[in-house]
């Protein structure tokens, strides 16, 4: 049985749990127990959508609800969820850095390496096509949040020890109150979560404003970039729609090893059986790309205008590269102005910090 680390918590509410004595004021005028806990984590309304953003929570065949959502904030952020209680879905997926990290590879439990990088998942609630993770294996959010708690590298934890874990928790309450009932099952777990994650949405950037005839912000540089992305550079074969990504797989030539003629990591054809996928992997979007390099499924290319280059060139040669790749004759001052472009995608309305209360 897993026990519950308090570190997150003050004694004073620890105690105040325990005992279940009501709530009260501590001498500073502070909240204790579980009225500090709601309070730390209250129920708001679903996010305003910012600009750039043209979809809308209603149109979502299951939207979130905001009961969902806090109870997803909580569960994100719990270290609990993991088989040492070391590790939560925000150690790899950090607000500071869109949701992604600035390692290569992410790290798990005992300090396990996997092979891939921890990608950003604002604006998901809207995808064009259902394609979760690099190689597309699961077709939701909530699939998707099954498996790392369950993958031995990342979380390491089985289905029933987290949902065990939570039972003895007072995580009961907001469950009945997120789905009107209290028993707790890994599939609402992944609920709540994947709600919570649908409200990370990421808009008003400058990109956007420009867009919208807002001529106080912007440069040259950038409009310049804008016209090669959607133009010479044709950056938006792949990279397109709200979120700069069709949710699709190609190869860039990405992990190719030129001396044994083989990918490192093969992709989307390890799910998709079709040998035209090998080394080709699910598009990211672009918004708050600058948050969080190094970039690609493998964290290989370590800035923004390497990553340009490396489409300049052409990709790496390898016999499954996308036919939509090839040398781009793009000037230095182009990749910069690419690359300003991009950096003009940077928004807000993703951000958060942890809850520093978690139900005990
Ligand atoms: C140890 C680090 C780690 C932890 C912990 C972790 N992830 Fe991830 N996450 C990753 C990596 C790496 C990938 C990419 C893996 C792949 O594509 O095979 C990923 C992929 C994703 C994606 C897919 C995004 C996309 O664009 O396809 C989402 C969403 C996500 N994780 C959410 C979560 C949630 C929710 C949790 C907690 C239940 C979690 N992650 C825990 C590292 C982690
Ligand atoms: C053929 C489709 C395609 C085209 C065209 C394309 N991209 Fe990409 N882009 C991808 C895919 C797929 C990846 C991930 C590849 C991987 O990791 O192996 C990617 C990755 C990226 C990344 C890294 C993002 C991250 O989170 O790691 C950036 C930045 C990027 N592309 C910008 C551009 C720019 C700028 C252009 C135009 C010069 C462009 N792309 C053209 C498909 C494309």
């Amino acid at each position: 049985m897993k026990r519950v680390s308090s570190t997150v918590l003050g004694l004073a509410t620890l105690a105040a749990c325990a005992s279940k004595t009501p709530p009260t004021e501590t001498a500073a005028g502070a909240l204790t127990g579980v009225e500090a806990l709601e309070a730390d984590n209250p129920v708001k309304p679903l996010p305003t959508l910012p600009l750039g953003i043209s979809q809308t929570f209603e149109e979502l065949s299951d939207p979130p609800k905001p009961e969902t959502v806090r109870l997803g904030r909580w569960l994100f952020f719990d270290k609990r969820l993991s088989k040492d209680g070391t590790v939560a879905c925000a150690t790899c997926h950090r607000p500071e850095n869109a949701f992604s990290e600035t390692t290569p590879v992410s790290t798990g439990i005992g300090g396990q390496k996997g092979g891939r990088k921890a990608p950003s998942f604002t604006n998901q609630a809207w995808t064009i096509y259902p394609n979760f993770f690099w190689d597309g294996r699961a077709d939701s959010l909530e699939a998707q949040a099954i498996g790392p708690m369950a993958n031995p590298i990342e979380m390491g934890n089985s289905h029933d020890a987290v949902v065990a874990t939570i039972q003895q928790t007072s995580y009961t309450k907001y469950f009945q109150q997120a789905f009107g009932s209290p028993e707790i099952t890994i599939q609402k777990v992944a609920k709540a979560i994947a709600d919570y994650e649908r409200t990370r949405v990421s808009g008003n950037s400058i990109a956007d404003k420009m867009a919208d005839g807002d001529e106080t912000v912007g440069n040259e540089q950038i409009k310049q970039g804008k016209a090669l992305f959607f133009g010479k550079a044709e950056c938006n074969q792949c990279h397109l729609g709200q979120n700069y990504t069709d949710s699709l797989f190609h190869n860039l030539g990405i992990g190719w090893d030129e001396s044994k003629k083989a990918f490192k990591d093969e992709g989307r054809s390890a799910i998709s059986k079709k040998p035209e996928d090998t080394g080709a992997f699910k598009t990211p979007g672009l918004r708050d790309v600058t948050k969080h390099a190094p970039y690609m499924h493998d964290g290989s290319i370590g800035t923004l205008k390497e990553v340009v280059q490396h489409y300049n060139k052409g990709g790496n040669k390898n016999p499954y590269l996308s036919p939509k790749i090839r040398p781009l004759n793009l000037t230095d001052a182009e990749v910069d102005a690419v690359v300003a472009f991009m950096q003009a995608l940077d928004g807000e309305g993703y951000m958060d910090v942890s809850p520093t209360l978690f139900p005990q």
